[in-house]
């Protein structure tokens, strides 16, 4: 019983950073001077292959839904978007394993790396209209920035991409953070706060039970 009552509810994050990283400019600049080049696993290589299948099959305008984790906000999204083709993207077969099909039809759930998605779309000239990245691990220690979405190499692939983006977290300087970010590479957005709504997925839920404030930094499309 106690278990179970420990998994519901979550702590707050707690970080060593006070502020924004003090090198986060710094490390941008050194990725947005290179080129992103990563072999692609094969895995990952066989999911895009459904993917493209998909669109070539029948072109509609993308959504893509990445770090997933159950695909919870994939389905709503592919509800509330039923033109577009929403695409989940998780590394774990484990969470998708989990997923609650919806009755939508329009959506993909991906077992892969998400960079790996994000190259082999920006190869084939393929761009989302929105990018929805809910609640990416907080990586809240000063000595992780190049694990978070905005310190990590993979970050000038996200921005060659464009579309809408949305990020979401009940961490509020990872926002602050990734908005800096993307102002510093010259697209503009906002943070706010989320208000009481329903979740869109399993980490919100979990969050907004736990009592969290929940952010979202939104920003309109390139
Ligand atoms: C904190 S969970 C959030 C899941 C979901 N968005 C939610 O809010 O319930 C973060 C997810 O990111 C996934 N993830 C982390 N790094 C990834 C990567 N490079 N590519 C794809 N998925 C990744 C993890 O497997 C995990 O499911």
């Amino acid at each position: 019983m106690k278990q179970e009552r420990q998994a519901d509810f979550s702590r707050p994050v707690t970080s060593n950073q006070a502020g924004v990283h003090p090198r986060l400019a710094q490390n941008l600049q050194r990725h947005l001077e290179s080129e992103f080049k990563r072999p692609i696993a094969p895995h990952s290589q066989a999911a895009y292959a459904e993917l493209a299948k998909s669109l070539s099959s029948s072109p509609r305008p993308l959504i893509l839904d990445s770090f997933c984790g159950t695909g919870m906000s994939t389905a709503v999204l592919a509800a509330r978007y039923p033109n577009h083709l929403i695409v989940g993207i998780d590394q774990s077969a484990h969470r998708l394993g989990k997923h609650v099909p919806a009755s939508a039809d329009n959506y993909l759930l991906l077992r892969a790396n998400a960079e790996d998605i994000w190259q082999l779309l920006l190869k084939d000239g393929h761009r989302p209209t929105n990018h929805f990245l809910l609640y990416p691990n907080p990586w809240p220690k000063s000595k992780h920035l190049q694990r978070r979405i905005h310190g990590h190499a993979s970050f000038a692939t996200l921005l060659a991409l464009g579309g809408a983006i949305e990020v979401r977290s009940n961490w509020q300087l990872y926002l602050e953070e990734f908005g800096m970010a993307m102002f510093l590479a010259g697209r503009f957005g906002v943070v706010a706060q989320i208000p009481n709504e329903p979740a869109l997925t399993l980490f919100e839920e979990k969050y907004r039970l736990s009592g969290h404030p929940l952010w979202r930094y939104h920003s309109g499309p390139q």
